[in-house]
């Protein structure tokens, strides 16, 4: 297995270990059908001005969002659980008691910023806050993708489901 694949399969495992992890979460966790709640900030408080200042040094050019898509197709396993067209519905999504991101909803674009997204690459949405219960999205930059990569992958997935 390659790093990212390896990565992955622990998280999973480790998810639905029967009693693992499960008893520390808040209430919530496993809630049936679909992603928890999107209003709920990922990023704690304390953190969150920070986080939201973080911007990339690159603009979204078509070759920036060809590499992007090469990233979430690719070596990033992003398309595994958010699924090939950013729906939030990938294999991996199956055996998440909590579902990936649909980075085509408009919503979610409107709720978020690109600085809390990449907060999120960076530490994954383990349940940081308090409010959500923690996530199969586990920290992706700073393991296998550089912060460049990263920003990268999250113009193209800011790009998906139409023009902002
Ligand atoms: C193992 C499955 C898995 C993989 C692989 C994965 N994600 Fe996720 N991702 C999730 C889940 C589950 C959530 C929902 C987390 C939540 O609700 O807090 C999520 C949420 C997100 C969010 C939204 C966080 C927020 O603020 O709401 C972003 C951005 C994201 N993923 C980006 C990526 C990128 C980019 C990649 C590839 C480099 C990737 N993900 C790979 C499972 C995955």
């Amino acid at each position: 297995m390659t790093r990212p694949h390896l990565l992955m399969f622990l998280g999973i495992t480790l998810l639905l270990w029967p009693g693992s992890g499960r008893a520390a979460d808040p209430s919530g966790y496993g809630q049936p059908g679909g992603e928890f709640d999107i209003r709920i900030p990922r990023v704690p408080a304390a953190e969150r001005a920070a986080a939201k200042a973080q911007k990339p040094s690159f603009s979204a050019t078509s070759e920036i969002l060809a590499e992007g898509k090469a990233i979430f197709l690719g070596r990033g396993t992003c398309f595994q659980c958010h699924g090939p067209e950013g729906r939030g519905d990938g294999g991996a999504a199956k055996v998440l008691p909590i579902q990936p991101r649909n980075f085509t909803n408009p919503q979610f674009k409107k709720l978020r910023t690109p600085g809390e997204m990449m907060w999120v690459l960076k530490n994954g949405s383990l349940g940081q806050s308090g409010k959500v219960p923690g996530t199969g999205m586990l920290p992706i930059v700073g393991q296998f993708l550089s912060e460049e990569d990263g920003w990268k992958v999250l113009l193209y997935e800011l790009s998906l489901g139409g023009p902002q």
